[in-house]
């Protein structure tokens, strides 16, 4: 008798799941159930079924308070990959040393940031590690329940093992960790929000912030960054920069990007229930969910990253390609390359300038979009001679009747 070959297919883990519950009830295993799929497909000619695209689709019902919380929380819920932590955090290793580093809106068992510092703590020669998780991420106690019920935890590391602490399966070894005197892990009194007095009390006993907040949050988050007057590395979404919140400190030299990412799009893992409605979705190799993000960046105040790297100039001012816009004193550069080596006024250059940008080079001015009029102090409208265009809804710079996209003002410095 010929053996059957044996065939292996790649099935989301949600739907293997409820799949075999349903074998389990009728009372069939999984490889009975997909045999009598693929015979029927052999005997009918065609799928045996109907293949409809037009079910209708959940939606978030808005109207529900609880509900809506619950949506934003789970679209907040990027966890960041390993190697994109390492290589921006690789960059700051000097200024690391001797630190106490806190993770917060993080998770010690699921965070690419907490798995970093655990295993180089001893070659970073780490101060400590503080990271805490937030009672609401439905990851929250999945994978290692705490005695005690559900709810935030903290995990505190003071010292780690020579040796390594990393399992055959690429997971941390908690209990060697934690089993060490130096070494906390336990409830927190509150729900972990970053907001709450008992978060705010480790933020300010912490040296370093690094982590990846929630994107619904961030400005909130870093307003309280900057009001402690904290270090931080954290990773954000390159639209923030333009809001009234952050883009000052763009502006006056209190934040600039990290290192490593200038382009592309980032992959994050997200929990099993993401809905995988998107190209940009999909289920890696180990069955874990993920969606790729564009725009994302490292936003941070450490001295070391700070690039002071001049913009290589290739192009020359002239008044065709560069035009005037008619409700500022300033000419549309529609390219950061393209900035002219010879002009000395004022210039508009698109959002991703600050990729580029050296303070040694040009001076940032400020945000020329919808907001310009309200954000913008009468000063500074003034000094670039801003003039109420009819169509320029709040300050676009205006270019032959025509709206430009959002535009930074920058000025050359002087040599
Ligand atoms: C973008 S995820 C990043 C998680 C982790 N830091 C990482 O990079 O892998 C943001 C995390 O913040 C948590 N979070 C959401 N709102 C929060 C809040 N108000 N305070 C603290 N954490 C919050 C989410 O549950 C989620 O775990």
């Amino acid at each position: 008798m010929p053996t059957k070959p044996t065939t292996t297919i790649r099935i989301d883990p949600d739907v293997k799941k409820r799949a075999g519950e349903v074998f389990d009830d009728i009372g069939i295993s999984m490889s009975a159930a997909i045999n009598t799929f693929l015979k029927a497909v052999v005997r009918e000619g065609t799928i045996p079924f109907d293949i409809k695209t037009d079910h209708p689709k959940p939606r978030p019902n808005f109207g529900n308070a609880k509900l809506n919380h619950a949506f934003i929380v789970k679209k907040d819920e990027f966890y960041t990959q390993y190697e994109d932590v390492e290589k921006e955090m690789l960059n700051h290793q000097k200024l690391l040393k001797g630190k106490s580093i806190l993770c917060n809106c993080d998770d010690p068992f699921e965070s690419a940031f907490f798995h970093f510092f655990a295993v180089n703590f001893n070659d970073l020669e780490l101060e400590s590690l503080t990271s805490t998780c937030y009672a609401e991420s439905s990851l929250a106690g999945k994978e290692y329940p705490l005695e005690g019920g559900a709810g935030a935890y903290k995990a505190v590391l003071t010292e780690v093992p020579d040796e390594t602490i990393v399992r055959p399966d690429g997971s941390l070894d908690l209990e060697s960790l934690f089993s060490m005197p130096g070494n906390y892990l336990g409830h927190l009194a509150g729900d972990g929000d970053f907001r709450t007095d008992e978060c705010k009390a480790l933020l300010r006993k912490a040296d370093i912030v690094a982590t990846n907040p929630p994107f619904s949050l961030f400005r909130e988050y870093i307003n309280l960054l900057e009001s402690q007057k904290k270090d931080f590395i954290i990773l954000g979404n390159m639209n923030a920069a333009t809001t009234k919140e952050i883009f000052p400190l763009f502006r006056d030299n209190k934040v600039w990007y990290g290192e490593s990412i200038r382009s592309g799009d980032r992959k994050f893992f997200v929990p099993d229930t993401y809905p995988l409605n998107a190209t940009v979705c999909g289920i890696d190799n180990n069955g874990r969910r993920f969606i790729r993000v564009k725009g994302v960046r490292w936003f941070t105040n450490l001295k070391t990253s700070r690039s002071h790297t001049s913009i290589e100039l290739n192009c020359l001012y002239n008044k065709d390609e560069y035009p005037f816009y008619e409700n500022y004193d300033a000419i549309e550069v529609g390219r950061t390359q393209n900035i002219p080596m010879d002009y000395e006024g004022v210039m508009g250059v698109p959002i991703t300038f600050l990729d580029k940008y050296s303070p040694d080079q040009f001076e940032i001015i400020m945000l020329a979009n919808g907001n310009a009029r309200t954000n913008v102090s009468s000063k500074i409208l003034s000094e670039v001679n801003y003039r109420k265009h009819p169509k320029d809804k709040g300050g676009v710079g205006m270019i032959n009747g025509r709206r430009a996209y959002a535009r930074i003002l920058i000025r050359r410095k002087s040599l």
